[in-house]
């Protein structure tokens, strides 16, 4: 396993190609590379990323549904159905609501949110397999087994505000959490900050020789070359001579302090070849992806706090939860919606009906919506994600480590190991000590959550030491493509949801709209679950307005 991680450095720094296939975001680090600054910034607004794009999409804002839209047409909110309950879902009813449309969503869970989960002391969980697990986090102590982080400029921030959620500050990266690699024969970690001064130092030191030498004399000017090696001194924090001898970017072995204590710098500068061969470098690119720069957010006290609030806003008597839909019929004059609740078989019919279910789910409930909308659903892939939260009696990793939030990335099968960006100087806190994708989450999903946990622990215990096993109090793990009503963490849309082959989904078929993130460009993301109910209800609206 480790091999393969090892060949696929993308996989570690979060996995964009892996996750998301040939993407924009891949592309843009590609033209970044290639073409400099500006290039990139061209083709971003090309994009429409750049923020002169950016700003020109805020020209066009969304418009939500008002009742004064039906004054003197002669024409009345509509009934809609929404299937189910999750961001898109909720997010349909509740833009359609605040025109007065008479929704109802139907969700087959016990509780709304979909994807978005978080788990506390006391909550329950059945996977496919049969794993019964019960959390016993203690009193504030929580896992977002979903979503976690919020970048600044999605949308979902701006949900958060209009519904009066409080967010905090989400460290996504953190200068003193650790690099692992262990495939690169590592036997304890780096902390990023000493792995990235290495690496941004030997690399400048490598560009500024070149330039130096006359080597891209061919690409730059006398001026271009002088003003690149000024750039690389500093970047790269080199001497005189152009060379990487390390420095205070490194850290320390005893931090400076009072008088008499300058301070001991981390000793033993790695060569470049050490440095290369680590492939510590892989974890850099990170921090400059769109959607996951810092400063990020989080809900305080649980990522769940925006469907709950979603669902108050929806109004909780039009929310049906355990309503497992069993198939929906376009009638030509309305939608039927036929589902089980509690052993009965119910049918509800209504103008409209909202799709906002998985499409791997959607696929399988038997529908009058046409062969188009059939393949369409069956082209797009469901994937794996899986997380284990971890409490600990003690918050050791602040108080022994001084790490404070923040990712530690490793080469093993727990992939990333996050620490808790709340809950600073408290007693407990819960760590991520896996969040994993692809195979690795499938191949913990089969174990048991004991087994998983002696596992993930096995590997944390090498990183940080013998405190993350004998600190542990409890632990809770949940793995997507095996949780019921949903079976995927995200999806992969070969081609993205403009190409024609989704042209029966991004449009209605007949009476009924479909809406999620998986019909977005930002998939995997409650952004995209909100972006794409949006779309839907403005054509919905549109359709109820002039029809
Ligand atoms: N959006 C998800 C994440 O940030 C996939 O991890």
């Amino acid at each position: 396993m480790a091999q393969t991680q090892q060949t696929s450095g993308a996989r570690q720094t979060f996995g964009t190609r892996q996750i998301f296939g040939t993407s924009r975001r891949s592309f843009l680090r590609d033209v970044g590379l290639t073409g400099g600054a500006g290039a990139l910034f061209a083709t971003m607004g090309a994009l429409g990323l750049a923020p002169t794009a950016q700003a020109a999409q805020r020209e066009r804002p969304f418009r939500a549904p008002r009742a004064s839209d039906f004054t003197l047409t002669g024409r009345a909110a509509a009934k809609v159905v929404v299937v189910g309950g999750g961001v898109a879902g909720l997010t349909a009813a509740y833009e359609l609501g605040k025109a007065g449309y008479d929704c109802t969503v139907l969700e087959a869970g016990d509780r709304t949110g979909g994807r978005n989960l978080t788990v506390r002391g006391g909550d329950g969980t059945v996977d496919l397999y049969g794993n019964r697990q019960r959390a016993r986090f203690a009193d504030g102590q929580y896992l977002n087994a979903g979503p976690a982080r919020i970048p600044q400029w999605m949308v979902t921030l701006d949900y958060c505000r209009e519904l009066g959620v409080p967010v905090e500050v989400f460290a996504n990266t953190n200068a003193d959490a650790y690099l692992f690699n262990a495939s690169a024969g590592m036997t304890e970690p780096v902390r990023y900050r000493t792995a990235k001064a290495d690496v941004y130092g030997y690399v400048s030191e490598l560009l500024a020789k070149a330039a130096d030498k006359g080597a891209l004399d061919q690409e730059l000017t006398a001026d271009d070359r002088e003003r690149l090696v000024e750039f690389l001194k500093d970047w790269g924090e080199l001497g005189e001579k152009l060379t990487y001898e390390g420095g205070e970017r490194r850290g320390y072995s005893v931090v400076p302090a009072a008088a008499g204590t300058p301070g001991v710098l981390l000793g033993d500068v790695p060569t470049v070849s050490e440095v290369l061969a680590s492939g510590v470098g892989r974890y850099f690119s990170f921090e400059f992806g769109f959607d996951q720069a810092m400063p990020m957010f989080q809900p305080v006290g649980g990522m769940d706090r925006i469907p709950q609030a979603l669902t108050r806003a929806v109004g909780d008597r039009r929310v049906r939860t355990g309503a497992v839909v069993s198939g929906i019929t376009d009638t030509g004059r309305g939608v039927t919606v036929t589902y089980t609740q509690g052993g009965r078989t119910k049918t509800i019919d209504a103008d409209h009906c909202v799709a906002a279910l998985p499409p791997n789910i959607l696929a399988r409930i038997p529908h009058n919506l046409g062969p188009g909308v059939q393949r369409a659903l069956e082209a797009i892939t469901p994937a794996s994600a899986g997380k284990i939260g971890l409490e600990y009696r003690s918050r050791w990793w602040e108080l022994d480590h001084h790490i404070y939030g923040g990712i530690t990335e490793t080469d093993q099968d727990v992939t990333h190991i996050w620490h808790p960006s709340h809950g600073f100087h408290g007693e407990r806190g819960v760590i991520v000590g896996y969040y994993n994708y692809g195979a690795d989450a499938d191949a913990y999903a089969r174990l048991t959550p004991e087994e998983r946990e002696r596992r993930a622990v096995a590997v944390g215990e090498r990183i940080y030491g013998p405190k993350y096993r004998t600190e542990l109090a409890s632990s809770f793990s949940h793995h997507w493509r095996q949780t019921p009503h949903l079976e995927a963490a995200w999806h992969d849309t070969p081609g993205g949801p403009d190409h024609p082959r989704y042209k029966p989904l991004t449009e209605p078929a007949g009476r009924v709209h479909f809406a999620g993130d998986w019909l977005s460009h930002t998939s995997a993301w409650q952004h995209g679950a909100f972006t794409s109910a949006r779309r839907t209800v403005t054509a919905l609206h549109a359709r109820v307005l002039s029809s």
